[in-house]
């Protein structure tokens, strides 16, 4: 691949202009998303490989963005291991046979994700065809924690109160899931990271319900240990840069610093260079625009955005993203204008 911003300013090197992608860049905000949509579930695109790779590819084609990311969903994992999932419509993805108690921990299984989630390496393999190294490709995986959330809980939470009495009460069985999900995750960003993807990103959405002691003592090893193991277990030196986000974790992010994540994604509660602050210099930074920004007027889309960069400074390492996924109700215009704004903008 030509030399890409993206890489590089994950790696706090110089570069150009600051390097943008957004979270959910492909999604329903877009026509192109909706016209196959209309034709497919949403698991069914997932499990389509060419659906996929066309699906990946639709906003790489229509906006400047350097870094594409593999059109998938972090729960199918879950399916690997004896969860049953659907996505229902109107109420997003639940868990039919949710993870309760101690026993329901040890009947989980830990198979190969390189067959449990086929379509997704396939899927990879088929957009780096396409790509042609035009840009890098981002591969992902929710985090232990969300995943263990979303297999307890059964389905999105307000107060993720079952998994953290599971975490309370039994602590044994906590550590056993955690292990199980750890074993799950990092193998399924080898498989990534060996079908082609150039960088990882490792979303703990939920981990944000946590307080900093909780995610210290319950959350933060797995995600040690899960990124010592993609380093070592994927062959290649250096390694493919490692993303960590979540939401809500502003309170944490001296924490977030032990991970030893190369990039640590920012939401938007914090400004940006105070988080960079708080991280360290030793690490890049992604975000951290509020997705429904989007929704304003462009000439104050354009104002905060101006901001976040003015905060980054043009010190290396700024990943320009969103602090979450964009919202189906953004118009595509808005982020056609923005992802060229950051080029130019930074470029000046
Ligand atoms: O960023 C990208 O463009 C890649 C695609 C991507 C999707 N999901 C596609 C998707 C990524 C990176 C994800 C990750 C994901 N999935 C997360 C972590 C990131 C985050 O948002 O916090 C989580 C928590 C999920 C679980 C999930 N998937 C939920 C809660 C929902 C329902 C909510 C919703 O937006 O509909 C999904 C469905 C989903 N995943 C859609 C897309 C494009 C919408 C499906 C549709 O077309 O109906």
């Amino acid at each position: 691949m030509t030399r890409s911003r993206f890489l590089a300013a994950c790696r706090r090197q110089p570069v150009d202009a600051t390097p943008v992608w957004f979270m959910r860049q492909a999604g329903r905000y877009m026509p192109e998303y909706r016209a196959i949509r209309e034709r497919y579930g949403f698991l069914e695109m997932v499990k389509t490989p060419e659906l996929a790779a066309e699906i990946t590819m639709q906003p790489i084609r229509a906006f400047s963005l350097d870094a594409a990311i593999i059109f998938a969903d972090i729960l199918p994992l879950l399916e690997g291991m004896g969860l049953h999932l659907t996505y229902e419509q109107g109420e997003g993805p639940v868990i039919h046979n949710p993870v309760r108690s101690p026993a329901d921990v040890a009947a989980l299984r830990t198979p190969d994700p390189r067959e449990t989630v086929a379509y997704t390496i396939q899927a990879i393999r088929l957009v780096k065809r396409d790509l042609e190294g035009r840009a890098p490709l981002i591969g992902f995986s929710g985090a232990p924690f969300t995943l263990a959330a979303y297999a307890i809980e059964g389905g999105s939470s307000r107060d993720h109160r079952l998994t953290k009495a599971l975490m309370y009460a039994e602590p044994q069985a906590w550590r056993e899931l955690m292990e199980r999900l750890t074993t799950q995750v990092s193998a399924y960003l080898i498989a990534q990271i060996e079908a082609g993807a150039d960088a990882v990103q490792i979303f703990d959405s939920w981990a944000g319900a946590l307080a900093p002691g909780d995610y210290a003592d319950y959350v933060l090893p797995f995600v040690q240990k899960c990124i010592i193991a993609v380093r070592a277990g994927c062959g290649i030196v250096p390694p493919p840069p490692i993303i960590y986000f979540g939401v809500g974790l502003s309170g944490m992010l001296g924490l977030l610093r032990q991970t030893d994540a190369d990039v640590i994604g920012l939401d938007w509660r914090i400004h940006l260079d105070d988080g960079w602050a708080q991280t360290g210099p030793g690490v890049a930074v992604q975000g951290n625009l509020d997705p429904h920004t989007l929704l304003a007027p462009w000439p104050e889309v354009r104002r905060r955005a101006a901001d976040i960069l003015d905060r980054a400074a043009g010190r290396p390492g700024h990943i320009f993203n969103l602090g979450h996924g964009i919202v189906p109700e953004t118009p595509v215009d808005t982020v056609r204008r923005l992802a060229e704004f950051v080029h130019e903008y930074s470029a000046e």
